[in-house]
């Protein structure tokens, strides 16, 4: 794909004899081809949060059926590198999962993710479809690098009642605090928002 466009426009070059300005007959079929691009890369983004949405929810299930909700304590935080790996060799993102109101301090939200948070919370706060609701850019770093960044929101389900709820059993309760003495991220309730998917990916020109 990168080879491609380097051929093309080494190919305009040379035909425009030392001129670099794109003939226009050029420029449109450029902008059709990174439309088609964006479009891929933001399918793919949802794609990757819905199915990763899809396997927390049924592996905590399975693993809470198995072992009680304490032995299901950290797959709510293995689970995330786990699949973070599987995201990033299929699809070259990075995917990370933060929130408002944290459990672990080290899923905080940068400047970017705490205002699209926010944006989430007014807009499930108005009743929009919660899965509809979703947002990408792109961002250019201080550096000059050009991000894809998308975020998902990740709704409290049933099953994250018994760990992120406002009714933990004291055994449960305590587990939490041993791990996470600055915990926050209780008292959610059914169909709030718990936080989001945050997905980066690195455009290469
Ligand atoms: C068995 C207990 C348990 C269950 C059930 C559970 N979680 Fe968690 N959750 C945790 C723990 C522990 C962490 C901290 C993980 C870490 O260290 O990154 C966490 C962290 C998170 C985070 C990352 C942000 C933060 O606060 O650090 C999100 C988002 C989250 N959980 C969503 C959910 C959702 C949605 C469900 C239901 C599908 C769910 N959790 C069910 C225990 C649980």
């Amino acid at each position: 794909m990168r080879t491609g466009l380097r051929v093309l426009l080494v190919a305009v070059a040379i035909a425009g004899s030392a001129s670099f300005v794109l003939p226009a007959i050029v420029l449109p079929a450029l902008a059709q081809k990174s439309a088609v691009d964006a479009a891929k890369r933001l399918q793919k983004a949802r794609e990757t949060t819905v199915s990763l949405a899809e396997r927390l929810r049924s592996e905590l299930a399975a693993a809470i059926k198995n072992g009680g909700v304490v032995g299901a304590m950290g797959l709510c935080q293995t689970i995330s590198p786990d699949l973070v790996t599987s995201a990033a060799d299929e699809f070259g993102f990075e995917v990370g999962r933060t929130a408002l109101r944290l459990r672990n301090p080290e899923n905080a939200p940068d400047e970017w993710e705490r205002k699209v948070l926010l944006q989430f919370q007014a807009q499930i706060g108005a009743a929009s479809d919660a899965s509809k609701v979703e947002f990408s850019e792109i961002v250019t770093t201080a550096e000059g690098d050009r991000l894809f960044r998308y975020m998902k929101p990740i709704m409290t389900g049933d099953t994250c009642l018994s760990c992120h709820g406002s009714d933990l059993k004291p055994d449960v309760k305590s587990e939490i605090t041993r791990y996470y003495p600055e915990d926050k991220a209780t008292g959610f309730k059914l169909g709030e928002l718990r936080g989001a998917f945050s997905l980066v990916q690195l455009i290469e020109e």
